[in-house]
């Protein structure tokens, strides 16, 4: 099994220990090769709004170098860890850029169809609040890209570094993490025999009905008439 996680900061802090905890625990379950991003070191710059991706094609990104290897990592991956300090109130800016990067692969656009059997896991850690509006932001871009299931996990810590952290927090963010650690497991063998969510149906009739009335062809028409998706074909 092979999972890809991307780290919204480059520190080694209670977000990167929460997901360590993550990984000890699926390690204790079976094998698992772990591919590790760090942002912003492997996607140093912020998405200039160009609509490239879009209109032209991903390739046309003028930051493709630093995606294409991202996208890679996550498409040849069984599931998508993506861990983010909560940074006022929300993603820390790399994650968002990280997201920025990605929406042409949204459902309104060019969804990739291996998406759709995979699995992920959103962790985010603040010192008091934010980390349900951080782990919302993270859920919400994979939903758009067609996840199968998404867990996620949240925890205020009271602190800038796990070493401050109080042990019986710590004790606490184990137990719990532990624990849907091994459900993200065992759900990731079974990935794409789990049954299909509603929003993914519901999202996907609502993008085939919008692009199959675009008067004219564009990028995103032409995909979904390629995949066969503007007729009877599904990517679930
Ligand atoms: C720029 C910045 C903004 C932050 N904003 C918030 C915030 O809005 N709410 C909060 O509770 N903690 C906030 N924090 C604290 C961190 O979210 C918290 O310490 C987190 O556990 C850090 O994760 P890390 O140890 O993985 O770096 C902020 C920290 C930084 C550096």
């Amino acid at each position: 099994m092979k999972i890809t996680v991307i780290y919204g900061n480059n520190r080694r802090g209670s977000t990167y220990h929460s997901t360590e905890i993550i990984k000890k625990a699926m390690l204790e379950c079976g094998e698992v090769a772990f591919e590790e991003v760090w942002l912003p070191k492997d996607l140093p710059e912020a998405c200039l709004g160009c609509f490239n991706c879009i209109l032209k094609g991903e390739g046309h990104c003028p930051h493709n170098q630093y995606v294409s290897k991202i996208l890679d990592k996550i498409i040849s991956s069984d599931g998508i860890i993506l861990a983010s300090p909560v940074y006022g109130l929300d993603v820390s800016g790399a994650m968002k850029t990280f997201i920025d990067h990605l929406c042409f692969m949204w459902m309104p656009h060019r969804p990739h169809g291996e998406m759709f059997s995979k699995i992920g896991f959103v962790v985010s850690t603040a010192a008091g609040g934010g980390t349900r509006r951080t782990n919302q932001t993270m859920m919400k871009a994979l939903n758009y890209m067609g996840l199968r299931r998404i867990y996620s996990y949240g925890r205020a810590v009271a602190a800038s570094s796990w070493e401050d952290v109080a042990d019986g927090k710590r004790l606490l963010i184990k137990k719990e993490l532990s624990k849907k650690a091994r459900r993200f497991y065992f759900d990731l063998l079974k990935r794409r025999s789990l049954r299909v969510r509603t929003f993914t149906r519901i999202l996907f009739m609502m993008m085939k009905g919008m692009i199959s009335r675009y008067k004219d062809d564009n990028l995103d028409k032409e995909y979904w008439r390629a995949m066969g998706w503007l007729k009877d074909s599904k990517p679930f």
